[in-house]
C-alpha cells in the first residue's frame, strides 16, 4: 500500500505543450523551463512545478545507475523510464534521448530507433547530439513524422573523444562551428537546440543564427530556454557538480536528515506510535489470547 492520489482536487487538466507551443516562444519568450526526469515520482513534481518540457536524458546512466558516462545506456532503458515518466507528466512535452550508437550508424537507424521511443516510450520528440554530420538523420527522423531537438556544444555521447566532460566552443573557428552546426539542424527540420557548455556569448550569437528555440545548459542567459538535471536543481547531487548546475534546494541533505531520523526513531521504538498505526482489534483487551487458537 502506498499513496498514489494526486493531491490536486478536480482542477481541470493544463493544456499539454506541444512543439508548436515551443516553437512559438523563440525570441519572445516566456523562456522555455525543462528539466530531466527518469521516473513517475519526479515527473509529476516537475509537471505540476509548470516546466515546459521533461527530458528523459541519456544522463540517466550517470544520474539513476552510477555509471561514469552514458555510453552504456540502451534504447530498451530510455523507454521503460519514458513509460514511467510519462504517466507523471501528462501537461509537459516530454522528449527522449536516442543513446549512443542507436542512431549515428545510419539514417534508416535513427529512424527506428526514434520510432521505438515513440512507439514503446510514450515520447512525443527526440533528441540527439551533433550537428552537420548527422544533419540527414535528422531530415529523415522528421520526414518520418517525429519532432527532433538538437544537442550541440558538448556532447556528453564523445566524452572519450574529447578527452572528458569539457567545455566547448572556445575560439573563433569552435564557435562558427557551433553556428553552422546549430544552422544544419535547423536545416534538417529540428524544432528545437540544446546549447551545453559554451561561453554565453557563442550561446548568444547562436541563438540569433538560428529560428528555432535554444535551450541552454551552462551556455548563459541569452539562450531561449534552459535545461538543468533535475537531481542538480534540487541539491541531490553528490561530489562534484558542473560550475552551471545552479541548486534550488538541498533536498539530498534533507532526504539523509529525514532516513537517520527514521533510523533513529526505529531503534528507539518511537516509531511506528499510535498516531501511524491502525485502531485496535481489542481482542486482547477482551481477554481473548490468539495464540491459542
Ligand atoms: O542527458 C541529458 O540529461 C541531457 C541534458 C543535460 C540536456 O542531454
Amino acid at each position: 500500500m502506498y499513496s498514489s492520489g494526486n493531491g490536486r482536487g478536480s482542477a481541470p487538466p493544463a493544456k499539454k505543450m506541444t512543439v508548436p507551443d515551443l516553437r512559438s516562444r523563440k525570441g519572445v519568450g516566456p523562456s522555455i523551463a525543462m528539466v530531466t526526469a527518469y521516473d513517475y515520482t519526479m515527473a509529476r513534481l516537475m509537471d505540476e512545478a509548470g516546466v515546459d518540457v521533461v527530458l528523459v536524458g541519456d544522463s540517466l546512466g550517470m544520474v539513476f545507475q552510477g555509471l561514469t558516462t552514458t555510453l552504456p545506456v540502451t534504447v530498451d532503458e530510455i523507454c521503460y523510464h519514458g513509460r514511467a515518466v510519462a504517466r507523471g507528466a501528462p501537461r509537459a512535452h516530454l522528449v527522449g534521448d536516442l543513446p549512443f550508437m542507436s542512431y549515428q550508424v545510419s539514417p534508416a537507424q535513427a529512424v527506428e530507433s526514434s520510432g521505438r521511443l515513440v512507439k514503446e516510450g510514450a515520447f512525443e520528440a527526440v533528441k540527439l547530439e551533433g550537428g552537420e554530420e548527422i544533419a540527414e538523420h535528422v531530415r529523415r527522423i522528421v520526414r518520418a513524422g517525429v519532432p527532433v531537438m538538437g544537442h550541440v556544444g558538448l556532447q556528453p555521447q564523445s566524452v572519450h573523444a574529447l578527452g572528458g566532460f569539457k567545455m566547448q566552443g572556445r575560439g573563433v573557428d569552435a564557435a562558427a562551428k557551433l553556428v553552422a552546426d546549430a544552422k544544419a539542424l535547423e536545416d534538417a527540420g529540428a524544432y528545437a537546440i540544446v546549447l551545453e557548455a559554451i561561453p554565453p556569448d557563442v550561446a548568444r550569437q547562436v541563438t540569433a543564427a538560428v529560428g528555432v528555440p535554444t535551450i541552454g545548459i551552462g551556455a548563459g542567459p541569452a539562450c531561449d530556454g534552459q535545461v538543468l538535471v533535475c537531481t542538480d536543481l534540487l541539491g541531490m547531487s553528490r561530489g562534484h557538480a558542473p560550475k552551471f548546475a545552479k541548486r534550488f534546494a538541498e533536498l539530498g541533505d534533507a532526504v539523509v536528515k529525514a532516513a537517520a531520523d527514521y533510523v533513529a526513531e526505529v531503534r528507539s521504538g518511537a516509531f511506528p506510535s499510535a498516531e501511524h498505526s491502525f485502531k485496535p482489534n481489542r481482542a486482547e483487551e477482551a481477554g481473548v489470547d490468539l495464540t491459542k487458537n
